[in-house]
């Protein structure tokens, strides 16, 4: 059976109070659907460690930095819900707008320090959009724990960061990126490649491997730096919006990796953006 789909917050806090009155976990995993492998790991995760578990499916309009790109996200909402079935989630939490930003709604979450960098920069007010929803979405679903990508590394600090400032109660739970087999981070935006694009994407993710060979070898970062850019160019991307070292709690920026430290990039394919982080050391 597909799981039920909840659109109302009423609903779903009704749900939630009974489930936490009994003494059991909830886990919750949020989402803009178009769900794939790696949004299913989480699932996957939560379900092992949670007594209930809502996946939740909201096409946040408040990250998105044009109208085009909110209107060109993928919604795939049937098949999401078909995707869900084997995982047998309780519930999905699937609101319309106006369950998360009523007329009137006038707050802002904004996490700082954090998001001035990478895509801070170059997508602004994004994680001012996200700190907002996945507030709202912690607070309505009253969940003891939320499982977010590495794949999306800066927006899983944010997240973890805003949850202890606020008290929220929800404890964020780190997932690893699930790949394709050559190696592309899987994306929603994946589906928005043409069949050549999607066969030069995988680049992005080699070009840093390399680099971050290099890296602990001891290589020179900018030397490094400039060859994984040609590369990138290469195959076919047209930029390369940022390419850098950073420490991997506080993303602190780095010339050598020498602590635990992400090499992360996003980069412009045929009109997509792609974005991908790596480990080093
Ligand atoms: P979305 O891009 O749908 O991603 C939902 C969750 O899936 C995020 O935690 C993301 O990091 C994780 N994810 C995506 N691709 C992954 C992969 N290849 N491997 C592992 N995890 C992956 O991120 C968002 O939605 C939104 O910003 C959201 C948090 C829902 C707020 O609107």
């Amino acid at each position: 059976m597909t799981p039920p789909i909840i659109r109302k917050r009423s609903a779903l806090r009704d749900l939630a109070t009974r489930w936490k009155r009994s003494g059991e976990t909830v886990g919750v995993v949020p989402t803009m659907g178009a769900l794939h492998q790696g949004h299913l790991s989480l699932v996957r995760a939560a379900k092992k460690e949670c007594d209930r578990v809502i996946v939740t499916v909201f096409v946040n309009p408040k990250q998105f930095n044009s109208p085009e790109d909110y209107e060109n996200y993928p919604r795939t909402e049937e098949e999401d819900a078909r995707k869900l079935t084997p995982f047998e989630v309780d519930a999905v939490y699937a609101p319309d707008g106006a369950e998360i930003y009523p007329d009137g709604f006038a707050t802002t979450v904004s996490v700082s320090g954090l998001t001035d960098a990478l895509c801070g920069v170059h997508r602004p007010g994004h994680f001012d959009g996200v700190a907002t929803v996945v507030t709202k979405l912690f607070t309505q679903s009253m969940a003891d724990r939320a499982y977010f990508g590495e794949k999306d590394y800066q927006q899983l600090q944010v997240v973890t960061r805003l949850s202890a400032d606020l008290d929220l109660g929800t404890a964020v739970v780190p997932c690893p990126t699930i790949r394709e087999e050559d190696g592309l981070a899987m994306s929603s935006r994946n589906l928005l490649l043409s069949d050549r694009a999607r066969t030069w994407a995988p680049e992005l993710n080699r070009a840093m491997e390399e680099m971050a060979d290099g890296l602990l070898r001891g290589g020179d970062f900018e030397t490094l730096k400039t060859e994984a850019i040609s590369r990138i160019d290469r195959a076919g991307f047209t930029e390369v919006e940022y390419l850098e070292l950073r420490s991997a709690d506080t993303l602190e920026l780095l010339q050598t990796a020498d602590r635990p430290a992400r090499l992360l990039a996003a980069a412009w394919l045929a009109g997509v953006r792609l974005i991908d982080n790596i480990a080093v050391g």
